[in-house]
């Protein structure tokens, strides 16, 4: 079921006009245990490593994922991975080319698609990796909540619904963050610890 929508959702996105930089030819869409998983992260938008090789979190950010889930004592064949954006946003600066945050235009665009995923995938919980995805996951929920960003709830699973089925929501800082800001090594750290201890106790 994945494997065809992600088919029709790159021809969908090839033909975008989105009058932003991004590489639309190289779309990553969801890996991983696709059969209710304990857990599904899900991260920003694919980078480099990510548009070429066709996968979410390989390369410098799957070492991360992967550090994080050892981490959390979680391994990562237990887990999906999917990205709020399924391409990869750019922008162009002496002419070299950069990851940028993806526009919330962007954002909404792949709602239908990550919506899609949580129904199909069934996850225990939901791990957002920072701010972007933890809004647009919290769009899909049919719970209204006040606004929240990653800083407020980070550690702190909540109950969303989304089509209809209670999921934990446990947001956590984006791995990236933790490398640029050091102080937040040591909360995310903490952060992994209680989303291991939380998905098992389900
Ligand atoms: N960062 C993300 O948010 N997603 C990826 O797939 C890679 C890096």
């Amino acid at each position: 079921m994945l494997k065809k929508r992600y088919a029709e959702e790159a021809e969908r996105i090839s033909g975008l006009e989105l009058g932003r930089d991004a590489d639309l030819k190289h779309p990553v869409f969801g890996d991983g245990n696709p059969d209710k998983p304990l857990i599904m992260f899900v991260g920003e938008a694919p980078g480099k490593d990510e548009a070429a090789s066709g996968r979410p979190f390989v390369g410098k950010a799957g070492k991360q994922l992967d550090a994080m889930l050892a981490l959390a004592g979680i391994d990562r064949s237990k887990v999906f991975v999917t990205n709020s954006v399924k391409y990869r946003p750019t922008k162009v600066a002496d002419r070299r080319v950069s990851n940028r945050t993806p526009m919330p235009s962007e954002v909404k665009d792949g709602l239908a698609l990550l919506r899609f995923e949580i129904e199909t995938v069934c996850p225990s919980v939901i791990a957002t990796l920072g701010n972007v995805p933890l809004s647009a996951v919290r769009m899909l929920s049919d719970t209204e909540g006040e606004k929240l960003n990653v800083g407020m709830a980070h550690g702190m699973p909540t109950v969303i619904v989304v089509g209809g089925r209670l999921i934990h929501l446990f947001p956590l800082y984006h791995p990236a963050s933790a490398i640029y800001n050091r102080e937040l090594k040591p909360v995310l750290e903490q952060d992994l610890i209680r989303l291991g201890d939380f998905a098992r106790s389900l």
